[in-house]
């Protein structure tokens, strides 16, 4: 994946007399409780923060996360797999609903389901996702578990750009955290998810400000 310079806010756009800022158009994609959702939610309150929810979109619905997106006023779109004939057809809908929202930036926050190549074209090199352990560690569903189980000393989170495989995408940000004695999976997991929205928004706020590139494996925040 080569995407050179992408920087969705120009320093004119910033500064147009008489107008509103300029913010990075963010939806965001769920499938649980949504606590990495309100924290953007939370930051996007300020206006001070460069970004701002434009929508959230689920794979099912009576989720928390959805609730959370309710409350803000923020719209929301739930497009199951299971009403689809084939993964394809959800996963073009899915691109669509999302697209429909003119996103900059497309945020997996918690969001159970891989893309399909309609997706990952669409948003190429502007689909990143968050997860709960220190990538290439511990890829897939059970991040938190996977590293609890193997006695790592240290775990944490990466956010990254996803492409076509699972959890392999270019890293963009990493946060480590200490195992303790004494931890189970939900202390454990906890703490990450502490760790992984304070990253979230701070990653999402510098992207915002200052671009990113993504060049092969490499992704970087000027
Ligand atoms: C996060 O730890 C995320 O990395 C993982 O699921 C959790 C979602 O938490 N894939 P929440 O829904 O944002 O509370």
């Amino acid at each position: 994946m080569d995407v050179d310079r992408v920087l969705p806010l120009s320093p004119e756009d910033l500064h147009v007399p008489d107008a509103a800022p300029v913010r990075l158009r963010l939806v965001v994609l769920v499938s649980g409780s949504g606590t990495n959702l309100q924290a953007l939610l939370d930051a996007c309150a300020d206006p001070a923060y460069p970004a701002e929810v434009v929508a959230v979109g689920a794979d099912r619905d009576s989720i928390l996360a959805l609730e959370r997106a309710a409350t803000a006023g923020v719209p929301t779109f739930v497009l199951r797999v299971a009403d689809f004939a084939t993964r394809e057809e959800w996963d073009t809908a899915f691109a669509d609903a999302a697209g429909s929202f003119d996103p900059d930036l497309v945020v997996s926050a918690g969001f159970m389901k891989l893309a399909g190549a309609a997706f990952l074209d669409r948003f190429a090199g502007r689909y990143v996702n968050t997860h709960p352990a220190l990538l290439p560690s511990f890829p897939g569903m059970h991040g938190a578990a996977d590293a609890l189980d193997y006695g790592v000393k240290v775990t944490g989170c990466t956010l990254f750009v996803v492409d076509a495989g699972v959890d392999t995408g270019p890293i963009l940000a990493q946060a480590v955290i200490d195992v303790r004695d004494g931890d189970d999976v939900e202390s454990l997991h906890e703490r990450i998810k502490t760790a992984e929205r304070e990253l979230l928004v701070d990653v999402v706020s510098r992207m915002a400000r200052d671009g990113w590139t993504v060049t092969g494996r490499k992704a970087s925040i000027p």
